[in-house]
C-alpha cells in the first residue's frame, strides 16, 4: 500500500544530512522548494518526491485511490516537516499552576523549590497516582503534542526519585511508545533530578549508582540518561559519575546545564562529549563553542524563561557564533507548553531569528539528538527519511510559527498516516 500526497505547496523540505549551523539554518534555496511537488510513501518511508503532475500522470487523482494506492491532495497548502520536541518531562501528575502568583511576588525558582513548591511537589502527586491514570494523561498530552506537529519525542522520567517509581514511570512511558496513532519516542532516565525528601544528596547519589541506575539498565526502556547539573541541584561531579556510569550501562548522555546559573555544566557537557546539552541560558560563550568541537548540541528552551517572568535569553547569538542548536518545550508542570510552533514563535517574534532556521532548531536539528524507532532519519522531508510531516493550514510554511495559541497545521502525516485536525 503506498500514499501519494499530490499538490503541495511551497515545501519547507530542509532535506540534506546531519545538524545545521549558523546562516546555513536559513538556506532558502537550499531548505525549500516552491509549489508544485508530491510525494510517495510506503510502508512509513519516503519513497519519492517529483513534481505532482508527474506523479498525477502516474498514479491518478485523489478519486483514483484503490487497493493499491491512497491518493490526497494537499491543496496547495503549505508542507514543513514532523517536529521533533527533543526535551520533553511527559510523564507526571498534578497541578502548580498556583505557582504563578508566587513568581509574579518575585520569588525564585529555587525559594518556591524551598517552600514545598517546585519538584518535590510534583514528586508527591505523582507517586499517588496510579499508572493507569499516568498513562491517560500521558496519552492526552502526546494527542495535543501531534496536534501541534510533533511527531517525535524525547520523554523523560525524573519525578519518581525512587527506584521503584522511577522504572514505573519509564514502564508508563513505554507503554505509550507503542501506540502507533501517537508520535513516537525515544525514552530518558532523569533519577538524578532532585534529591528526594528524607535523603540527602550524596547518600542519594550514591544510592542512583549502586541500586537505581543497575535496575534501570535492567528493565531496558530507557535509551538515555540525564542530569539535572546546577547549583543547588547536582553537582558538576556528581553529574559526571552519573553520566559516565550510565554510558558504561550502554546509556546515550544528556544534561540539563545553567538553567539558572553558570554552573560550569558547559564544559562538563564538552568534557564527555554527551548528545546534548539544555536550558544553557547561561553558559559562557566559550564552553558553547567546545560543546560544538566536541559534537554537543545547545538545547535552548525558551518555555522555562517564559513561564518564570525570567531575563529573556538571546539566541542570536547560536547563529552568529555558528554551532549546532535545537529547541524544545521543556513540558514540565513549571512549563506546561507542549507546542513547538508556539516555542518557534518566541524564536521569531522575540528574538528575530528566521522562521526557516527557528523551524531546522524545531525539526532536522533535533532530530539528530533522538533516535526515531525505526533508525529512520526524521525531521526532514526527503527519500529514505521517515514519512513524518505537517500540512500548513495555509499557502506559506512560515505560517508553523505565527499562530501562537492555535495549532497551524491542517493535518499530520506519522509514519505515513495521515490525521487530520
Ligand atoms: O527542565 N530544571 C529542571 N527540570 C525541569 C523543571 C522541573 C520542574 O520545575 O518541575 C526543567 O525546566
Ligand atoms: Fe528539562
Amino acid at each position: 500500500m503506498r500514499t501519494v500526497l499530490l499538490d503541495l505547496g511551497p515545501l519547507a523540505h530542509l532535506g540534506g544530512q546531519g545538524a545545521l549551523s549558523g546562516k546555513s539554518m536559513s538556506n532558502y534555496d537550499l531548505l525549500t522548494s516552491p509549489a508544485g511537488k508530491g510525494i510517495v510513501v510506503q510502508a512509513g518511508v519516503i519513497t519519492s518526491i517529483e513534481d505532482s503532475s508527474d506523479l498525477r500522470e502516474e498514479y491518478g487523482g485523489p478519486d483514483q485511490s484503490d487497493h493499491e494506492s491512497i491518493i490526497i491532495s494537499a491543496n496547495g497548502n503549505a508542507i514543513v516537516p514532523g517536529l521533533v520536541d527533543g526535551h520533553n518531562h511527559l510523564i507526571w501528575s498534578g497541578d502548580r499552576s498556583n505557582e504563578t502568583s508566587m513568581k509574579l511576588q518575585g520569588m525564585t525558582y529555587q525559594e518556591i523549590a524551598a517552600s514545598g513548591g517546585g519538584i518535590q511537589h510534583t514528586v508527591q502527586s505523582t507517586r499517588k497516582t496510579s499508572k493507569d491514570e499516568l498513562i491517560k494523561l500521558g496519552y492526552q498530552r502526546m494527542r495535543t503534542a501531534l496536534r501541534n506537529g510533533t511527531t517525535h519525542l524525547e520523554a523523560k522520567s525524573g519525578y519518581g526519585l525512587t527506584t521503584e517509581s522511577e522504572l514505573l514511570l519509564l514502564d508508563v512511558a513505554n507503554d505509550l511508545k507503542g501506540i502507533s496513532h501517537l508520535p513516537t519516542m525515544e525514552l530518558t532516565w532523569l533519577g538524578a533530578h532532585d534529591t528526594p525528601k528524607g535523603s540527602d544528596r550524596t547518600s542519594y547519589v550514591e544510592e542512583i549508582l549502586s541500586d537505581q541506575l543497575p535496575q534501570i539498565l535492567n528493565q531496558g526502556y530507557a535509551q538515555g540518561a540525564d542530569v539535572f547539573c546546577e547549583p543547588g541541584w547536582f553537582t558538576v561531579e556528581e553529574s559526571e559519575e552519573i553520566l559516565r556510569q550510565s554510558k558504561q550501562g550502554g546509556l546515550r548522555q544528556r544534561i540539563h546545564i545553567d538553567e539558572f546559573s553558570d554552573g560550569g555544566g558547559g564544559e562538563l557537557a564538552a568534557e564527555l562529549g554527551v548528545v546534548t546539552a539544555d536550558h544553557a541560558h547561561h553558559t559562557p560563550i566559550e564552553s558553547r563553542q567546545r560543546m560544538e568541537e566536541a559534537g554537543v548540541n545547545t538545547g535552548f528552551l525558551p518555555g522555562t524563561p517564559y513561564t518564570m517572568g525570567e531575563p529573556w535569553p538571546s539566541f542570536n547569538n547560536a547563529i552568529e557564533e555558528n554551532y549546532r542548536w535545537s529547541v524544545a518545550t521543556d513540558f514540565n508542570p513549571n512549563c506546561n507548553i507542549l507546542s513547538l510552533p508556539f516555542i518557534g514563535s518566541l524564536l521569531v517574534h522575540r528574538n528575530k531569528v528566521d522562521p526557516l532556521a527557528a523551524l531546522v532548531a524545531a525539526s532536522r536539528n533535533p532530530s539528530e539528538t533522538t533516535i526515531h524507532p525505526d533508525g529512520l532519519v526524521h525531521g526532514r522531508i526527503q527519500v529514505g527519511a521517515a514519512a513524518n510531516l505537517n500540512i500548513v493550514d495555509g499557502e506559506h510554511w512560515q505560517s508553523w510559527c505565527n499562530r501562537p495559541g492555535t495549532s497551524p497545521f491542517k493535518s499530520t502525516m506519522l509514519n505515513g498516516n495521515l490525521t487530520h485536525h
